[in-house]
């Protein structure tokens, strides 16, 4: 073996053992995820035959009648923990797809004994197996991935929002925090297109004069786009009445360019 073949060698026995480590932390992670007694997740196949909680979040779990509000895609779950520390009288729920992600925030509800948060992995897209009708008072989007290739995979479009529309009080806030601006934008599009209420929107959260959650609370890959310089979007919104007959799924093309 001369010196060349020798460092490839090397560096691919490497990278196969730090990918090792990694999986083997993630399968521990997946099983500690089994323990929490706040972490919730049901193959498809068993959720279509219904899920126990559905509608009664507070009365079987929270123990309490105060308001749900969403994470969704919450990745580590930082809006979730800390909503849920700053509101002690209010419940979150923390839903993404990917379980070592969720187990970081699940850990530290865990250790610090919060009972206001459960975390559900999920796809968003099976929200409605979850929760009932007017279950939900507020949804937080952040950092969503723009697919910006794929307009039915955005969480802002209309296809979610009828969704979201299903499981929310009426007038619930829907807030959105973003790097991505076309993203933004395209919500912006979509409040237009159904003249949805538009509560508060700035294109750089940090040199505006918000106060509030949105300012006090970072995510994961928000402290990167920070890093990088790049500024934060925000705004919230309330759907409305005339949306309630909406099938529409997509932006029609005039809309959307
Ligand atoms: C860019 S990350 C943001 C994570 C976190 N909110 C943050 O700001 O650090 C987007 C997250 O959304 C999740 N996600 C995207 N689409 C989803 C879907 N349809 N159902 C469940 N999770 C989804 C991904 O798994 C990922 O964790």
């Amino acid at each position: 073996m001369n010196l060349k073949t020798g460092i490839l060698f090397f560096l691919k026995s490497f990278i196969f053992a730090k990918n090792l480590i990694v999986a083997r932390r993630k399968l521990e992670q997946f099983a500690e995820n089994e323990t929490f007694a706040h972490m919730f997740y049901k193959p498809y196949h068993e959720l279509i035959n219904g899920f126990s909680l559905k509608g009664k979040w507070n009365k079987v779990f929270f123990k309490n009648d105060h308001p749900i509000t969403l994470e969704l895609g919450c990745g580590k779950g930082e809006y979730t923990v800390g909503l849920a520390r700053k509101y002690p009288d209010r419940n979150f729920i923390g839903i993404d797809l990917k379980g070592a992600r969720m187990w970081q925030g699940a850990s530290i509800v865990e250790q610090e004994g919060i009972k206001n948060v459960a975390f559900i992995r999920t796809k968003i897209d099976q929200l409605l197996h979850f929760f009932g009708n007017d279950e939900i008072s507020e949804i937080w989007l952040t950092f969503s991935d723009p697919q910006p290739k794929h307009e039915r995979r955005r969480l802002s479009s209309p296809r979610f929002l009828n969704l979201y529309r299903d499981i929310l009080v009426p007038d619930g806030i829907i807030h959105q925090k973003t790097d991505n601006r076309e993203l933004f934008d395209y919500t912006l599009e979509v409040i237009n297109h159904f003249n949805f209420k538009l509560k508060f929107s700035t294109f750089d959260l940090y040199a505006s004069e918000f106060k509030g959650d949105a300012v006090e609370i970072q995510t994961f890959y928000e402290k990167m786009f920070l890093k990088e310089g790049i500024a934060i979007n925000y705004m919230q919104f309330c759907l409305n009445e005339s949306f309630k007959n909406n099938e529409v799924l997509v932006l029609p093309q005039k809309d959307n360019k």
